[in-house]
């Protein structure tokens, strides 16, 4: 090797390895240390140093786009992925407890360590000198799918091992659950419904449906998955002991492990931290099934042993199932803002993971066929974390009379139009563009708050303008006036100015709302505020072709591709340009590419904490930076604000103690011009 190669081999791995490093800073620690846009220039640096040189193994840039595996290989596991016996109150623990007592010949106390009990795809990854091998699925806990294509996305995986190489000899394997936290998987199932796809049913099916995708990989939903660690089949350094050991040293190997574990001293102390964690359990970020508890010390977990299939030393103790059974008293069929006719069952009201439902959808017709739902059937009815109730099966009762099949109907119910379901599709639609079904929906979905959000104008309101024949399309909303409205039944004066002046202020938005209101298929918050942030201007984005639109990072071929058609289309078009001429307006956002230096926040610090209501951290970060601020990790004297959401932690404590302004989301937006 030359001295110029020998430069450049050497400015490669310092390039790989400062990067891993704040990939994990900035997705594992929540402290990152440089702003996305260094962090994109550090990575095209190495990106075109790797085209001349090659790609090294552990190199960050695998992690984008990589092609998925053409089948899932078969990976036997070599120490078997165990099951855990299941606890279903306080009695079976203590059963468990004495058990192990009798087992191991003792009385005193067993010190345990609590952990929540994941609900998503258990998964294996296998280290070798350090490096990320192959990551597999549990399967049936002899042998798993491989699925390190799929898996290289999230960015939860380390690709190597921290450390020092003594701790991280030959082979180690790591186990732990991947789990779609609880926001990405509504937004995964809005998506889904607004392209009439089936939901998942909950997050683990998600979870495990995203790691098993071959054809069409979507790049961002795998992103949005996150693998928390939990175990060590081989590999664990020896001087290792306990249960608390063994997640310090997957802590240091760089793995997320869950934040609520806990070390208990005897089983009512593990009985009341289940309990807690029970009360807890909606305002977890992810969806939990329960608490599983460990012994802690590792030499007691070898003496008690295995069973066939599950250990003697842990248990999981199961939370109440998030169902109920109902009765269907009606079924009908209700036409969306797509025209697409959904059954839906209208249930007796039932109490079910802390909300009461009274309706169910069952998507279309193929879904009502397989699960054979029929009007007077008692039915089971779920509901995980924030999704949306669904009906998991009729219960069927021997020698009851049931009525006849439920099909959808012929015509559209509100307009009468003849429906269609075309060819190899599973939606029934409403093919009348006037359908005033559609365009109620349509407004709603517009008048909402993360769209347009104009003040005031509800269901029955929208109703009003549709019968009186005020609005017959979209763009007639935003060129109302208060004469015309005058004229509706129960309309008095000051109704009709709040109405307008509420219109007039929504006409003042933002791109990524405005984007929202048009109601593209699979384009939410998140995609939204993606597009307006590399485009910055409308005119760019519907001049955007599908691969400009997949070079947005995050967006993946299946959204570039619906957004690029639904701007092909004239009738798109002009809408657009009916709704501008009628004084829908946006700043314009500075692209990306040039970051404004003096924008509202030049010469500001940021830094996040906790949740927020509305943006996700990536997005209330570009915001930030698109105005010219800059975001860090840390709170320091130098920080201007902290933005602070739910379960906001010690930064705020910092915050506190360094006199530096706290503000909330409602407060960043307002400072944004977006209030
Ligand atoms: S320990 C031998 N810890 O639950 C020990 N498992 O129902 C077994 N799970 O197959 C694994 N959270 O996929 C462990 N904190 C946790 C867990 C957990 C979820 C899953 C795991 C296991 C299944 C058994």
């Amino acid at each position: 090797m030359t001295q110029p190669q020998r430069r450049t081999k050497a400015r490669m791995r310092e390039l790989v390895e400062a990067l891993n490093g704040h990939l994990h800073r900035y997705h594992v620690l929540d402290a990152p240390e440089i702003s996305d846009a260094e962090y994109d220039h550090l990575f095209l640096e190495l990106k075109a140093l790797e085209e001349e040189f090659g790609t090294p193994p552990n190199s960050p840039t695998l992690r984008v786009g990589a092609p998925p595996a053409e089948g899932f290989e078969p990976v036997p596991h070599r120490v078997p992925m165990l099951s855990l016996d299941n606890a279903m109150n306080a009695d079976d623990i203590r059963a468990w407890g004495e058990r192990m007592a009798r087992a191991l010949d003792r009385d005193e106390p067993l010190p345990l360590v609590a952990e929540p009990k994941l609900d998503g795809a258990g998964v294996e990854l296998v280290y070798e000198e350090g490096r990320w091998i192959v990551g597999a699925t549990r399967g049936d806990g002899q042998t798993g799918e491989e699925v390190t294509a799929n898996l290289r996305q999230l960015l939860s995986v380390p690709l190597e091992l921290e450390g020092p190489a003594e701790r991280k000899r030959d082979r180690v394997s790591v186990r732990g659950e991947v789990v779609l936290p609880l926001a990405a998987f509504a937004r995964l199932n809005r998506l889904r419904a607004e392209r009439d796809l089936e939901p998942f049913a909950n997050p683990r099916n998600a979870a495990a449906g995203s790691l098993r995708m071959l054809h069409d990989v979507d790049v961002e939903r795998l992103r949005s998955l996150e693998f928390r660690a939990y175990a060590v089949a081989e590999g664990l350094p020896a001087d290792i002991t306990d249960q608390v050991g063994i997640q310090t040293q997957l802590r240091d190997w760089g793995f997320l492990i869950s934040p609520d574990t806990a070390r208990c001293s005897d089983l009512d102390e593990a009985i009341a931290w289940h309990e807690a964690l029970l009360a807890r359990r909606e305002s977890l970020s992810v969806e939990i099934d329960g608490t599983v508890l460990k012994v802690d010390s590792l030499a007691l977990q070898r003496d008690l042993g295995e069973l066939s299939r599950v250990p003697r030393w842990a248990i999981a103790f199961k939370f109440p199932a998030h169902q109920e059974h109902t009765v269907v008293e009606e079924i009908f069929a209700s036409v969306g803002r797509t025209g697409a006719l959904t059954p839906v069952a209208k249930l007796r009201p039932v109490f079910v993971g802390g909300v009461t439902v009274s309706n169910a959808s069952l998507h279309n017709q193929d879904e009502i066929d397989r699960k054979d739902v029929r009007v007077g059937d008692t039915v089971i009815v779920q509901r995980a974390g924030d999704v949306i109730p669904q009906i998991v099966a009729v219960v069927k009762t021997k020698g009851k009379r049931r009525r006849k099949k439920w099909r959808l109907p012929d015509r559209c119910p509100i307009c009468d139009t003849k429906s269609v379901r075309e060819e190899g599709e599973a939606v029934t639609r409403c093919p009348n563009g006037a359908c005033p079904a559609k365009i109620r929906n349509r407004i709603l979905h517009v008048a909402g708050r993360g769209a347009l959000d104009v003040d005031g104008l509800g269901e029955k309101l929208v109703a009003q303008l549709l019968e009186s024949g005020l609005v017959k399309e979209l763009p007639d909303l935003f060129g109302l006036e208060v004469e015309a409205l005058l004229a509706l039944e129960r309309m008095g004066q000051k109704s009709a100015d709040n109405l307008i002046a509420a219109i007039a202020k929504a006409k003042r938005t933002t791109l990524p709302r405005f984007l929202i209101a048009l109601g593209i298929p699979e384009v939410g918050a998140g995609v939204a505020e993606l597009l307006a942030n590399h485009f910055g201007d409308l005119d760019l984005l519907m001049a955007a072709d599908p691969e400009a639109l997949v070079a947005v990072d995050g967006v993946g071929p299946i959204v570039a591709q619906n957004v690029a058609d639904y701007f092909s289309e004239g009738r798109n078009q002009d809408e657009i340009e009916r709704l501008r001429g009628l004084g829908l307006e946006w700043p314009s956002i500075a692209p990306r590419s040039e970051l404004e230096a003096d924008g509202p926040f030049s010469d500001k610090t940021f830094v996040l904490t906790g949740t927020l209501p509305h943006l996700s951290r990536s997005a209330a970060k570009a915001r930030i930076e698109a105005a010219g601020g800059k975001v860090t990790g840390t709170v320091s004297k130098k920080t201007d604000y902290v933005v602070a959401g739910e379960a906001a932690g010690s930064k705020l404590h910092k915050a506190a103690e360094l006199e530096v302004a706290v503000i909330d989301e409602p407060t960043l937006l307002e400072m944004l011009g977006d209030g």
